[in-house]
């Protein structure tokens, strides 16, 4: 299979961020899988279903177009939400599994998420989970927040991101854990540049095992 990388991690660690630049370096297409769940919330909401009925969120996720993962409102504390309550879904985590894998074992990818290590791609050689202190990932969240002119409050960011991890990591199904094989890569102290470098480290390091002669 070609190369699958794993990046999971808590709300606002730097997934996205450091998924993106490996990807680019190491010529990997990237999938951002929250999107799956933030749009299929967002369906839902705009049908004036509950995100938390397994019925209509299995119908979302499975009727889920290109268009809804280009909408404009997938970002902010609603969409947030709807997005992990939808994810508690047994039925809707199916939904989205073999479009996730396909996309993974077409060309390899970098994927970033929640179950990437565990569920998706368990027999990825490369897994990394990212995270940083709850107060810094809610320092990160709301300068994204400030910088797109929404408005934030610090504290307020802070208990919608720990009521988020909470609500991701108590899930019965694919929860927020990181897979027994992945390199836990904290990211309190350091910048984006930084967690790039020691995440290509890991990555090095790791194919080198998987591969001794590459
Ligand atoms: O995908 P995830 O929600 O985990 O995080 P993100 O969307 O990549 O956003 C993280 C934010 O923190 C971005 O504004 C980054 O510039 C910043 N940041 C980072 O990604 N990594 C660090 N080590 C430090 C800051
Ligand atoms: O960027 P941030 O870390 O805040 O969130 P995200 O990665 O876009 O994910 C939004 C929500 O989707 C999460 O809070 C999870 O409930 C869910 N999710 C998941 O369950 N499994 C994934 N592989 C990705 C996201």
């Amino acid at each position: 299979m070609p190369l699958v990388i794993a990046v999971d991690g808590p709300a606002a660690a730097g997934k996205g961020t450091l998924a993106r630049r490996l990807a680019a370096a190491l010529g990997l297409p990237y999938l951002d899988t929250g999107l799956l769940y933030r749009a299929t919330g967002r369906r839902v909401l705009g049908h004036g279903a509950d995100p938390r009925d397994p019925a209509a969120a299995e119908a979302a996720a499975r009727g889920l177009t290109p268009a809804d993962l280009a909408r404009a409102d997938l970002r902010g504390p609603e969409a947030d939400m709807a997005a992990s309550a939808v994810a508690a879904i047994p039925v809707v985590r199916t939904a989205l599994l073999d479009w996730q894998r396909d996309f993974g074992r077409r060309h390899g990818a970098v994927l970033d998420g929640r179950d990437i290590g565990t569920v998706v791609f368990p027999e990825a050689p490369v897994k990394l989970f990212v995270t940083a202190s709850p107060e810094e990932r809610a320092r990160r969240r709301f300068l994204e927040l400030r910088a797109r002119g929404a408005a934030a409050d610090p504290a307020q960011v802070l208990a919608e991101l720990q009521a988020r991890d909470e609500q991701d990591s108590r899930r019965a199904v694919a929860p927020l854990v990181p897979a027994a094989d992945a390199a836990v890569l904290d990211t309190t102290a350091l910048d984006a540049e930084a967690a790039f470098a020691a995440a290509m480290a890991v990555i090095t390091e790791r194919l080198r095992e998987v591969s001794p002669l590459a």
